[in-house]
């Protein structure tokens, strides 16, 4: 029987990551399994108890994805945290070191980010943006790890959101000594802004708000590149209004498909196939 790897979260039964991993270990031929964990907020320290041995079939998992409520919470529960994982504020990653090549042998989680990897990897791979204008639409936690990752590649970044106050609190945060300052402002001021790549954050374009879009078309330039990180639907109003504007575009599951490529190497310490995970999440989606 191989190990257990897994994605938390509340509610969970939409996650796509099953999907992702099963192709990925399918490839490797291993034995490993990848289960949905449904966990309310006052279950979250029992159940990382559990598997750091406190309970036989949990003390198999060797390591989490973790989303929605979670990602915060989950910071006061593990044992270790990388710095850029600490600067976003957010766990999206768990991966547990049984101790076995340690001297003390306790077995430690360890928390890490790959959200910010996976928007760096989605945006590297269609522009440079050291020194362009990048606008973030949103400020909340997804928000976070992407202001991070243009910050990390020298972008002059500008969050817009529809409460100041948490663009303020976010733009302040990311604005280093050694980064240009990140600047604030509310979505109504997207059209005094100038960008080269806008970033759309929040979770209008789906669901009851479909066919709503944050972006007035007369923003849309030629050339610009516009990354929707919403993908249910896979193209969103803002997304074919950008089209048609001849703008290039990000696809939002990129994001999603590279941060769980980050995901396996953390767990296997090997590259996954990661043209298989993305062909069996577009089948997901089209379905
Ligand atoms: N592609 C990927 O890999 C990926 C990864 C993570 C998340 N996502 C998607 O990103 C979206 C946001 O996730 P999150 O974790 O950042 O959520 P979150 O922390 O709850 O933040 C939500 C953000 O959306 C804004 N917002 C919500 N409803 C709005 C509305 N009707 N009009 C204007 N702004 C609105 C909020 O503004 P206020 O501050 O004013 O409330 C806030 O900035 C979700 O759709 C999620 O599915 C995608």
């Amino acid at each position: 029987m191989g190990n257990l790897y897994g994605v938390i979260g509340h509610p969970v039964k939409h996650s796509l990551s099953p999907a992702m991993f099963e192709a990925a270990f399918w490839e490797y031929d291993m034995d490993d399994e990848y289960q949905k964990f449904e966990i309310a907020p006052e279950q979250l320290g029992a159940f990382l108890d559990g598997i750091r041995g406190n309970d036989e079939e949990l003390a198999r998992i060797y390591g989490l994805s973790v989303t929605i409520p979670h990602k915060e919470a989950i910071m006061q529960h593990v044992d270790a945290l990388d710095a850029h994982t600490k600067a976003i504020g957010a766990v999206n990653t768990i991966v547990k070191d049984d101790g076995s090549e340690r001297k003390d042998g306790r077995v430690l989680l360890k928390g890490a980010n790959t959200d910010w990897i996976g928007a760096k990897r989605a945006i590297e791979e269609v522009m440079d943006v050291e020194g362009k204008d990048v606008v973030v639409l949103g400020a909340g936690g997804a928000a976070a790890a992407i202001v991070y990752a243009c910050v990390q590649m020298k972008a002059r970044v500008t969050i817009l959101n529809r409460t100041l106050d948490r663009a303020e609190a976010m733009a302040e945060r990311f604005s280093g000594e050694d980064a240009p300052v990140v600047k604030a402002g509310l979505l109504t001021d997207l059209m005094n802004c100038r960008a080269n790549l806008l970033v759309h954050t929040t979770s209008v374009g789906m669901g009851a708000d479909a066919e709503r879009s944050l972006v007035p078309v007369e923003f849309f330039k030629r050339g610009m590149v516009v990354f929707d990180i919403v993908y249910t639907p896979l193209e969103t109003r803002l997304v074919r209004e950008a089209k048609r504007h001849e703008c290039r575009i990000i696809p939002g599951y990129k994001m999603l498909l590279y941060q769980g490529e980050r995901q396996f190497e953390l767990w296997f310490r090997k590259k996954p196939r990661t043209e298989k995970m993305e062909e069996a999440l577009l089948t997901h989606l089209q379905s």
